[in-house]
């Protein structure tokens, strides 16, 4: 069976582990000049249908860093684009290529790509998921202050794709997961309830930060929810994480965000730019989580 990674509940607890201590080591090399061209002549395939910054090229840089290369396939220029079957796409694709990333709306679609596709399949963000950022945020919350078992972390607004693998990151990783999100922006009942007791819900920001070790956030609006925006503000404009919600957080508390953030609306830049934020780390920690999950991919092969 080939080996995906469609959300993070795709990898065991020691799978899981074993990756976040990796990508310290890779990170190690990247920063020491440690040569690692571990897969030479290995081809990834990214297909992106939203737009991207961060997972680009942090995907790009990790297969140049290790002596491979990486294919940037966009609808514009794609059959697929066009039109052509996913199923057919995805058996043609993983002919040619070792490994597939693939950024997109509709969960059930990589589903279905991966099903059909012979070589391991990445998602690099649904509309329900985004399990790889997970892996740089726990990569570093655990550089800057160890394990992230048994701690408690706040996710304030949107129910959404980055909230929703910070639910099966609780799973996984064993912390405390309160989530605060406005009337009908909750997130999904299913995913909430299969985490059990690592997940608790409130609508009150308040009182999900408390004494929180982490506090995380994400736009108010999505990719593709880009005509709510207006309506949105107005749901979301008492879930800012600002410096008195950080107040009610443990004084070590850390702040992040995936990016790209909206300063003044999800966050104020006094959060986003002040002294407990790592989101500059967090950014860069892409890279690096995501070759140690390159790696165990093409290594499950
Ligand atoms: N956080 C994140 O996935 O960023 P990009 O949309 O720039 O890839
Ligand atoms: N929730 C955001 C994350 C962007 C990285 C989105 O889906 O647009």
């Amino acid at each position: 069976m080939t080996k995906h990674f469609l959300t993070l509940l795709d990898l065991d607890k020691d799978e899981a582990e074993t990756l976040i201590q990796r990508a310290i080591e890779l990170k190690k090399m990247v920063q020491e000049d440690t040569p690692h061209e571990l897969f030479k002549n290995k081809t990834l395939a990214m297909i992106f249908d939203k737009s991207s910054t961060r997972t680009r090229v942090s995907f790009e840089t990790a297969m140049v860093q290790f002596g491979g290369h990486a294919i940037f396939l966009s609808p514009r220029d794609t059959q697929l684009g066009r039109g052509e079957p996913i199923e057919d796409s995805a058996r043609v694709l993983s002919r040619m290529v070792d490994i597939i990333m693939i950024r997109t709306f509709e969960h059930e679609k990589i589903e279905k790509f991966a099903e059909y596709s012979q070589v391991p399949v990445i998602n690099a963000l649904t509309d329900m998921y985004h399990p790889c950022q997970l892996l740089a945020d726990i990569l570093t919350y655990v550089e800057h202050r160890g394990s992230i078992k048994g701690k408690k972390i706040a996710w304030i607004g949107d129910g959404n794709n980055m909230c929703h693998s910070y639910i099966n990151a609780a799973r996984l990783f064993d912390f405390k997961l309160h989530i605060a999100s406005p009337a009908g922006y909750e997130p999904d009942q299913q995913i909430m309830s299969a985490a059990g007791d690592c997940v608790s819900f409130t609508s009150d920001p308040k009182q999900a930060s408390e004494q929180a070790d982490l506090v995380v956030t994400d736009v108010w609006a999505s990719m593709g929810q880009e005509e709510e925006q207006r309506k949105r503000e107005k749901s979301f404009h008492n879930f800012q994480v600002n410096q008195a919600l950080m107040t009610g957080a443990k004084p070590d508390a850390l702040f992040m965000h995936c990016l790209p953030a909206h300063r003044g609306e999800e966050v104020s830049a006094e959060v986003i730019d002040g002294p407990q934020s790592v989101v500059w780390d967090e950014a860069e920690n892409r890279l690096h989580s995501q070759k140690a999950l390159l790696e165990l991919l093409l290594n499950s092969r």
